[in-house]
Formats: structure tokens, C-alpha cells, sequence
């Protein structure tokens, strides 16, 4: 039986194309989208036609129990999950504060933190039954700083990263690898990216800063993934940041480091 590679949040971006880079590694990839079940049966498709296992669920992560009742389905008819991957996003554009009601504010938070905890409440006990598992959890710069317009984004993503640490102060030492990944930078996301920025305007995205590498290749986030997934427990990264060449790092992205930066 293969090990199972389960991805929360699989589109045509980091999820979709993690799920078949594992898939190409010798697991079952099980991916997990809210609505759109033609983009799932072509990612499901493209992992049988290259010769690999993959099964795909449509499922909204925020609806109660929905989470919890994948897992279970999983594990008794596919196989026990060694790998998760956590890839729901809470970006809803930059907002005012008045511009966030409550409903948003809270969604950004299901999404971005509380679903994570959900997973690792029903999934760990597994895999500390059975001494090992990982959980990849992609995340954001919101994670790491504030900003004007981010306010649910950002609380929820300083949540997930929390919530990281503290599950691998308790499950490290149990087997349980955990990975907060910080995607510092725009990915050629179609099915997220694409759409906030509609297709014009993500093409002309594509053609500038896509042209010169300046935007994160799905194809190569997941080579990260799945080198982390395969890491020996003597030198697990809790923690790592990836962005294009093109771009500056969240911690010095003010305006005048901006500036500094680009006169030397
Ligand atoms: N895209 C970027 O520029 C960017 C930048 C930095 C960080 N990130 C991080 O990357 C991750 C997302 O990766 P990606 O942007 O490449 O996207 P992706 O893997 O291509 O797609 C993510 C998928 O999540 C699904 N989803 C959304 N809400 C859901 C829900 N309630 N239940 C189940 N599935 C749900 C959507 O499915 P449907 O399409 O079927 O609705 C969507 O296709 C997020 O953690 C985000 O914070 C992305």
C-alpha cells in the first residue's frame, strides 16, 4: 500500500502540483478542494495519466465536521496519511478595517487557523499511534508581519504560525514532523492569484514578472515540500521562507528599505 499524501486546499497552484509531485514520488496523492470539480478531475487526471494514484474529494474545510470526516474516510478506505498538507489560504485583497465585517474577519480565521487546529486534533493521535507522519503547512508574509489591509488575513496567518511552533513542541518529540513554510512573494496560482487579479490583469503578471522568474513556480515549491517530507528527525526545519530572486525579504519590505535596496 502506498503512504498517503493528503493536501487541504488543492488547486492548480502550491496544492494541486504538491499532491502530484508526491504522487510522482511513489504516494497517493488525496486532494481536497471546495467547488470546482472539473479543475479536480483534470488534477486527478494528470496524476493517473503520468502514472500515479490519486483520489479527489470536493469539500468545503469550513463547514462543520467536514475536516474531521475526510480524515476518517481516508485513513479506512486509502490508507493511513503520512504526509498532510495544509494549503488553505485567507487572502480576500486588501481591505480597510471597515471593509471587514465580523462574517470576514472570522472566515479569514476558519480558513487560516482553526482548520489547521482541526486537522492536527483528529490526524495526530494517528500518527503518534503510528510513531511518524509530517504536516506541511503552506503559509504566507502575512504570517510574519502586519500591514494596511490585511487585517483577517494576517491575524489568522500569525495564528497558523503559532499554532505550528506549539504543535512541534508537542509532537516533534512524539515522531510528528511540522513545517510552517512562508511563501514570501506572488505564486502562478491560477486558481487563487489568478482569480483575485482576473485574467487580464494575471497575465500581464505572468509577462512581466513571471517572464524573469519573479513569480513562484508551483513545480519548484514542491521539490521544497517534498524534500522536507523526506528530512531525517536529526535535522527537521521547523520553519523556512521561499521567494523569487526578483524580491526582497518580509523583513525589510519597507519603503525605504525598498528604497536603500535599490541603490546599492
Ligand atoms: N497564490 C499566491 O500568490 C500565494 C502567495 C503567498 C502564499 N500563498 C499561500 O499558498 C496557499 C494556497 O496555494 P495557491 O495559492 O497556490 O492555491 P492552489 O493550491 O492553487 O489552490 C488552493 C485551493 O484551495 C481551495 N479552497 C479554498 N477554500 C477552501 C475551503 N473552504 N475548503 C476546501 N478548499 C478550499 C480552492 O478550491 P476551489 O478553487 O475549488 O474553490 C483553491 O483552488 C495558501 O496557504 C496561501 O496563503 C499563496
Amino acid at each position: 500500500m502506498k503512504p498517503v499524501c493528503l493536501v487541504i486546499g488543492a488547486g492548480a497552484g502550491i496544492g494541486g502540483t504538491v499532491g502530484a509531485k508526491f504522487a510522482a514520488e511513489g504516494y497517493h496523492a488525496v486532494l481536497c478542494r471546495r467547488s470546482d470539480e472539473e479543475g479536480l478531475q483534470k488534477l486527478v487526471g494528470a496524476i493517473e495519466g503520468a502514472g500515479g494514484e490519486a483520489t479527489g474529494f470536493l469539500m468545503n474545510a469550513t463547514e462543520d465536521n467536514a475536516i474531521e470526516e475526510r480524515v476518517a474516510q481516508v485513513e479506512a478506505e486509502i490508507g493511513p496519511i503520512d504526509t498532510a498538507i495544509y494549503n488553505l489560504g485567507a487572502q480576500i485583497g486588501n481591505r480597510s478595517l471597515a471593509e471587514t465585517p465580523p462574517g470576514t474577519f472570522e472566515l479569514g480565521w476558519q480558513l487560516g487557523c482553526f482548520g489547521l487546529y482541526r486537522l492536527a486534533r483528529c490526524l495526530f493521535p494517528k500518527m503518534v499511534e503510528r510513531g511518524k507522519g509530517t504536516l506541511l503547512v503552506t503559509s504566507s508574509t502575512a504570517a510574519m508581519r502586519g500591514n494596511a489591509g490585511q487585517h483577517s488575513h494576517a491575524a489568522s496567518f500569525g495564528g497558523r504560525r503559532m499554532l505550528c511552533q506549539s504543535l512541534n513542541a508537542e509532537f516533534a518529540p512524539q515522531g510528528i514532523h511540522v513545517a510552517h513554510i512562508i511563501v514570501d512573494g506572488s505564486v502562478d496560482a491560477p486558481d487563487t492569484l489568478g482569480k483575485l487579479l482576473g485574467p487580464e490583469r494575471f497575465q500581464q503578471l505572468r509577462d512581466t514578472q513571471g517572464a524573469k522568474d519573479g513569480l513562484l513556480l508551483p513545480e519548484k515549491i514542491a521539490e521544497t515540500y517534498y524534500h522536507l517530507a523526506q528530512q531525517h528527525r536529526s535535522v527537521w526545519t521547523h520553519e523556512l521562507d521561499v521567494r523569487a530572486h526578483t524580491d526582497i525579504p518580509w523583513f525589510n519590505s519597507s519603503a525605504i528599505a525598498r528604497s536603500v535596496a535599490s541603490e546599492i
